[in-house]
């Protein structure tokens, strides 16, 4: 396994490209074995789980070529329609190919995802909304078996506790599009991503309506052909390097960014008395010495990212007085608060929140990686703490973020990566 060494205090200068979104590219991959020939999709992440979706779809039979940020995919060969636990259990978003497989094929095998260091990630409302497509899907030890003979339009609700499900609307949309008839989906995700995969199903030949509401209309059609489509970029990673800019204290230029999709993100920081500036696709960071505190409850988009929450509580640590997170969609999302805690921060749990006094600086100490986002929370954390910092298990880093530390050495930070003996 490999490590960050992390040598913090330094400032950090210059522009930062970002990469395409790793949580559109899954989906539209995904949905990709629907058309017929070949799609050729641009600005595709090199990530791990870039790479554990297209070993899922080549076990399947998929042919798939991935280089320079384009992957190509020609379902044509596709000969089986299982998706076994070892490449699920790494990568529950693979559970996106669940609708597609099931609208196209009309069968699926697919591992129950299983929980994860974020919290269980329960798929009821995936199936809720395949069985009323006219799906019949099954639990056979561990694994959702579902079959169709045809797929009927339906009036789906897919609101869950915790309101809209992103890739419980992806799958039911997906599997909508090639359904007899017309289906609505009532209590859609209306994140960026669902927009995408609903741009390029439509470019893809699909009649779908209402895309970034609530309320989705497909009207069913008889195929899909393959096109060639680029993925909008990642505002995830987006908006962890405007973070990396402020609690640097620096003045970092972002490019390849959408800041519409980041609107929540840019309320905090000015709630937190620091300015940001943005033009059409890019940000720029106007830092300051010191910034307030503030209070944060995560909803789905257009609320603050859940995404975004361990980046902000990093940031949050070094604000002067007492910030406030509420976690609404994974409400155990806490796993960086003890990493955190051991590079000087103050942060204790009450439940669902996490309240986090400000401290004037973090010190440098050995960390482990645990979770996508928690690990750049942490990687953040380093970047200002005093001293060194290591940061251990950064395969999960390496999930999520193209070439992080490359991203970040070239602004000025101090970061190795070593084999850890
Ligand atoms: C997507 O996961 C993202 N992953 C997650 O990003 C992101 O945190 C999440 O959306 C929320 O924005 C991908 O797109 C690959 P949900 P998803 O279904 O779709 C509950 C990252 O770091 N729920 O929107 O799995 C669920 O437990 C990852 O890139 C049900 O109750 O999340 C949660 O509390 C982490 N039943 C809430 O809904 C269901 O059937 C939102 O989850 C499905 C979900």
């Amino acid at each position: 396994m490999e490590k960050f060494i992390i040598e913090g205090g330094h400032k950090l200068e210059g522009e930062i490209e970002i990469s395409g979104s790793k949580n559109a590219s899954l989906p539209i991959i995904a949905a990709s074995i629907m058309c017929e020939g070949k799609t050729v999709l641009y600005n595709v992440p090199d990530l791990k789980d870039i790479q554990t979706m297209i070993k899922i779809l080549n076990f399947m039979g998929v042919n798939t070529k991935f280089e320079n940020n384009t992957l190509e995919i020609d379902p044509s060969g596709i000969y089986q329609f299982t998706a076994p636990y070892e490449f699920v259990s790494t990568m529950r978003g693979s559970i996106c190919l669940l609708g597609p497989l099931l609208a196209k094929y009309k069968k699926a095998r697919f591992s129950m995802p299983g929980g994860c260091v974020i919290g269980p990630r329960p798929i009821d409302l995936h199936i809720k909304g395949l069985k009323k497509l006219g799906v019949q899907i099954e639990n056979e030890e561990g694994y959702i078996v579902g079959k169709a003979d045809v797929l009927k339009g339906n009036d789906i609700f897919l609101g869950g506790s915790f309101g809209s499900s992103v890739l419980a609307t992806a799958n039911v949309m997906s599997a909508a599009v090639l359904a007899e008839g017309e289906t609505t989906i009532e209590y859609a995700a209306c994140e960026p991503e669902i927009v995408d995969l609903a741009k390029f199903l439509k470019k893809a030949g699909a009649k779908i309506y209402g895309e970034g509401s609530h309320l989705l209309k497909i009207e069913g059609v008889k195929k899909l052909k393959g096109v060639e489509y680029k993925i909008i970029p990642d505002r995830i990673e987006g908006g962890t390097y405007i973070l990396a800019g402020y609690i640097t204290k620096s003045k970092i230029k972002i490019n390849n960014i959408i800041p519409q999709h980041l609107f929540a993100l840019f309320d905090k920081i000015e709630e937190c008395g620091l300015k940001i500036i943005y033009k059409s696709n890019f940000v720029e960071t106007i830092p300051n010495d010191k910034w307030k505190a503030t209070e944060i409850t995560t909803l789905p988009f257009p609320g603050f990212p859940t995404d975004l929450q361990a980046q902000m509580m990093g940031f949050l640590s070094l604000a002067e007085g007492i910030s406030i997170i509420t976690e609404k969609v994974f409400p155990e999302r806490f796993i960086h608060v003890g990493e955190l805690n051991r590079l000087g921060a103050d942060i204790t749990l009450d439940g669902s929140k996490a309240i986090i006094k400000g401290v004037k600086s973090l010190k440098g100490a050995k960390v482990m990686a645990s979770d996508l986002r928690a690990s750049a929370a942490l990687v953040l954390a380093a970047l200002t703490a005093e001293g060194t910092t290591e940061i251990s298990r950064i395969y999960h880093l390496d999930r999520g973020y193209e070439k992080f530390e490359k991203k970040l050495n070239l602004l000025g930070a101090k970061i190795k990566r070593i084999r850890e003996e």
